[in-house]
């Protein structure tokens, strides 16, 4: 039996892509301001722009779609859909929603008012939400966490000494809730230990303050937990997901990522007076409860999605699949986060291009080259990406780190695919004095200034 296993899938339709020229790149980039988000897909060869809904479905996905019940109230699929995440989380109150964010934008309505929520790290709109209710983000991400080359198992962890002084200090009336960010996307897909889920429960509950999961991405979570946390080895995943999950007063969810769908997500929570608030909240801004703006079938190929993403088949795949790039990348001494995370290969910019000063944003200049050299298309997480600024001195605050990330959609691209990436960013590395840094010429001033600001070189 050969020891490198291939795709477990085979490809039944095929999209074709179509790498450009070097002219036609550069005239998209000067006509779209160097913004990554400025780019038609279809001038991208290969897209590792986000993960987030850029999944391919299975067959089994597919033909759930056929039978889609588009009844206003109480279509067959929202109970197949409930269903499956009450038994998945075990959380009491299902409230599904079109994507991850409007979650966040319903619980955060209900409890942040002006008050503190605590991240590990809080994604970008995350932190966008928590903003506009108000309150004030704050991240607590373990050292090793904010350290690009430590090879810790679980850098995703969140501080519990950090926590327990917040929480003993400043108590429920000045935090509205916490966190865990399970994978941590903004520090690098790394993982959460269940130690470290039980003990931040375990402190949460201490002084009342309800615990969250931001679930976009559990199922590799919990398989990183089967991989190097001691006693999970033989357990199965879906008896890890439920572990971690009992230790959670309620999460939000984009089922683009590990729900394995292009729409969807939901918030579960387990506290009856707050899932009622919210989903008259829900009906006033998406749709009723058993549809939240999304179509009967979008529920059903959800529900068959969080049922196939819990294979460890799947899993080992995905897993395998972004460290596979990462290793390539690593003997080649391309500067990156390590260890790999689950859902994406993070240049570390801070090494890859030391010459070019922070507040000129080197992961964008090495985005946009990229992208200019070989059609890929990534996105910075740095200090372009971060803006949030200090409440009393009004100060920007920087990134903890300068990253780009890499992100692999699920099931699209093949291991060629990432041999190509892989060769393209060594080829870059190698020309990385030619880089140059940027600077913002428009739209500058926002939480969500990386969607939509303009950039020059300088
Ligand atoms: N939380 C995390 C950790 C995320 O990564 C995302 C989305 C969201 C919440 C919001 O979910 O997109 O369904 O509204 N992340 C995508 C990304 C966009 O590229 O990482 P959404």
């Amino acid at each position: 039996m050969p020891r490198h296993l291939p795709e477990p899938f085979r490809i039944k339709s095929v999209e074709p892509i179509r790498l450009t020229t070097a002219a036609e790149r550069q005239a998209i980039m000067e006509a779209g301001g160097n913004n990554m988000f400025n780019v038609p897909a279809d001038k991208v060869y290969i897209d590792l722009l986000t993960d987030s809904g850029t999944g391919a479905m299975s067959d089994n996905q597919w033909a759930g779609l056929q039978i889609g019940d588009e009844s206003y109230a109480g279509c067959r699929n929202w109970f197949h859909f409930e269903k499956t995440v009450r038994d998945l989380t075990g959380l009491k109150h299902i409230i599904p929603t079109h994507q991850g964010r409007v979650a966040e934008n319903l619980l955060f309505g209900a409890v942040v008012h002006d008050k503190i929520v605590i991240n590990n790290n809080h994604f970008d709109t995350t932190r966008a939400n928590v903003l506009a209710h108000g309150g004030e983000p704050l991240d607590m991400v373990i050292d090793e966490g904010r350290d690009p080359s430590s090879l810790y198992p679980f850098k995703g962890n969140i501080n519990l000494a950090r926590l327990q002084k917040a929480l003993s200090e400043k108590g429920p009336d000045k935090i509205a809730l916490v966190m865990l960010t399970l994978t941590n996307n903004s520090g690098g897909g790394q993982p959460v230990s269940m130690e470290n889920i039980r003990s931040a429960h375990k402190i949460t509950a201490q002084y009342g303050i309800p615990l969250f999961f931001d679930a976009c991405r559990f199922a590799e979570n919990a398989y990183f937990i089967k991989l190097r946390e001691p006693g999970y080895a033989d357990q199965p995943v879906r008896d890890i997901v439920r572990e971690m999950f009992s230790y959670a007063d309620g999460c939000t969810m984009s089922a683009k990522k590990d729900g394995l769908v292009n729409i969807g997500g939901f918030l579960a929570l387990n506290d009856s007076a707050l899932a009622e608030r919210v989903k008259v909240e829900l009906i006033r801004k998406e749709g009723f409860f058993t549809y939240g703006g999304l179509a009967g079938r979008d529920l059903e190929a959800i529900a068959r999605g969080l049922h196939e993403v819990l294979n460890d088949d799947y899993l080992a795949y995905r897993i395998g699949q972004v460290k596979f790039l990462g290793d390539l990348l690593f003997e080649n001494d391309v500067p990156l986060l390590l260890p790999p995370g689950g859902h994406a290969i993070y240049l570390d910019a801070t090494r890859f291009a030391p010459h070019i000063p922070v507040d000129q944003f080197p992961g964008q200049s090495i985005a946009v080259n990229l992208y200019l050299q070989s059609g890929i298309r990534s996105t910075e997480i740095g200090s372009f990406m971060f803006y949030q600024r200090d409440k009393e001195t009004g100060r920007l605050l920087k990134s903890s780190m300068e990253l780009v990330r890499l992100a692999i959609p699920r099931r699209v691209y093949t291991e060629s695919h990432l041999r190509y990436v892989a060769e393209s960013v060594i080829e870059l590395y190698q020309k990385r004095d030619e880089l140059r840094g940027l600077r913002i010429v428009a739209n500058g001033e926002s939480p969500l200034r990386h969607f939509i600001a303009r950039l020059e070189f300088v």
